[in-house]
């Protein structure tokens, strides 16, 4: 015998986890449904997983299927053999990672108050004491989260370093992360350092667009994606993200706060009120807001029946970047320029002429008509630029790596600053 045959999966799709061992603890939520799927996820990347059952999760699936799904005996109860301790107590053969997945409005209170009556409970607070990352997937009716309590707890455990995988609110519900996002946390929370923890970043992202008439608009062909990725590499890393998120296609991370904008003039308004109440340390300006609006705006659709043809005087619209270093002089600037149809010394010398002019501390400059890169597409290729021309060059890879890469050079800045 070499084990149980569930564990043939292990890290058949990668091996980010491996030799990590992660405790699932399942509280009694509709989502628990998922877990078989969540587990066996976290095992097709390489880790083991140990499951930790509420009285109530059993209730909704039986712990068999959680055996079946590890590979691994599930704790329903402490006994003599105190399984909080042998779990996650402080010793050599410690977890690395306490996933409660899903998180009930009543567990993630008890944990926020220091209260463990349960095995789950009881595996948390011990987590705690052996300083193992704690991570909390909630799920529950919409009205359930929406009790400032609850709120108020959730915030409360942010603080003491619990990361929280954000629901989805969907018919009133807010209905537990996809397992693709809760794997990515749980693979981010372990493979990279929380060395953003207490940084505030602003991020620009998506496109904007300029109204010729209530229904007609210029606008241009970013999807969003950098950005998010950016978003979603930075919470990872501990950071406290805010998007100002123009019209895109991407869908940004729940646990970001995101101020939904249109035109450039309201990402303006936007970004110069966050900068204005906030502390932010890093803004990213990665979005791609309309150079141009329409000079005069229809008010009313413009029939065709009556126009067959007109001239649209266009105006430069305001420079949000400008805005930036003139609001916070302090505050580590980096835009993103997109380029069309370059080789890289020019791209790169545009960029560094644009980082000048902009007072910013850094640049990412791209070329959006490579193949792979740029508008839409999930990959990227980028120039890193400082002020003292140094390039850093990212080639052709995924969007979340080349985020990745730009907060590691960002991050190495600063400090050197
Ligand atoms: C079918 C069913 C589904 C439930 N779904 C949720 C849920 O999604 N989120 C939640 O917070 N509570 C939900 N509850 C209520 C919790 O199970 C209840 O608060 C329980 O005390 C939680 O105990 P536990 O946190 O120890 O698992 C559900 C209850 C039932 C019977």
């Amino acid at each position: 015998m070499t084990g149980h045959p569930s564990k043939d999966i292990i890290g058949t799709e990668g091996k980010e986890l491996k030799a990590k061992t992660i405790v699932l603890c399942i509280t009694g939520s509709v989502a628990a449904v998922r877990c078989s799927e969540i587990a066996r996820r976290l095992m097709r990347h390489g880790a083991e997983v140990f499951v930790v059952m509420s009285e109530m999760a059993k209730k909704i699936i039986h712990p068999y299927l959680m055996e079946w799904a590890t590979g691994n005996p599930v704790v329903i109860e402490l006994t003599g053999k105190i399984e909080h301790v042998a779990l996650v107590g402080e010793h050599q053969s410690k977890a690395d990672l306490v996933l409660v997945a899903p998180a009930t409005a009543n567990t993630i209170s008890k944990i926020a108050c220091g209260i463990d009556d349960t095995p789950v409970t009881s595996v948390v607070s011990t987590a705690f004491g052996s300083e193992i990352a704690v991570m909390i997937v909630p799920a529950m009716h919409e009205s359930m989260y929406r009790h400032p309590i609850v709120a108020e707890n959730i915030e409360k455990l942010e603080t003491v370093g619990v990361e929280f995988v954000r629901p989805r609110i969907e018919e009133e519900k807010a209905k537990i992360a996809e397992t693709e996002e809760i794997s990515a946390a749980v693979m981010n929370r372990l493979t990279t350092g929380r060395d953003l923890v207490g940084i505030k970043i602003l991020i620009t992202a998506g496109p904007t667009l300029e109204h010729l008439d209530p229904v007609r608009v210029f606008t241009n062909k970013s999807s969003g994606k950098m950005g998010v990725s950016l978003a979603a590499e930075a919470l990872s890393r501990g950071a406290d993200v805010t998007m100002v998120y123009g019209p895109g296609k991407a869908v940004p991370p729940t646990n970001a706060k995101v101020v939904a904008v249109e035109t450039t003039e309201e990402m303006y308004d936007a970004v110069a009120s966050e900068l204005r109440s906030k502390k932010y340390a890093v803004v990213i300006a990665a979005a791609a807001a309309a150079d141009w609006r329409p000079e005069k705006a229809f008010d009313h659709k413009v029939p065709t029946s009556d126009v067959t043809e007109f001239d649209v005087k266009l105006k430069p619209t305001r420079k949000i970047i400008e805005a930036i270093r003139k609001i916070n002089d302090q505050v580590f600037l980096v835009p993103f320029k997109a380029e069309y149809g370059l080789l890289d010394e020019e791209l790169v010398e545009r960029g560094y002429k644009r980082l000048i002019a902009a007072k910013a501390d850094l640049i990412v400059i791209n070329d959006v008509g490579r193949e792979g890169a740029g508008f839409g597409v999930d990959t990227n290729e980028v120039f890193i630029v400082d002020k003292k021309r140094e390039i850093t060059h990212v080639p052709l890879t995924t969007k979340r790596e080349a985020a990745k890469r730009i907060l590691d050079v960002i991050t190495e800045k600063m400090k050197s600053e």
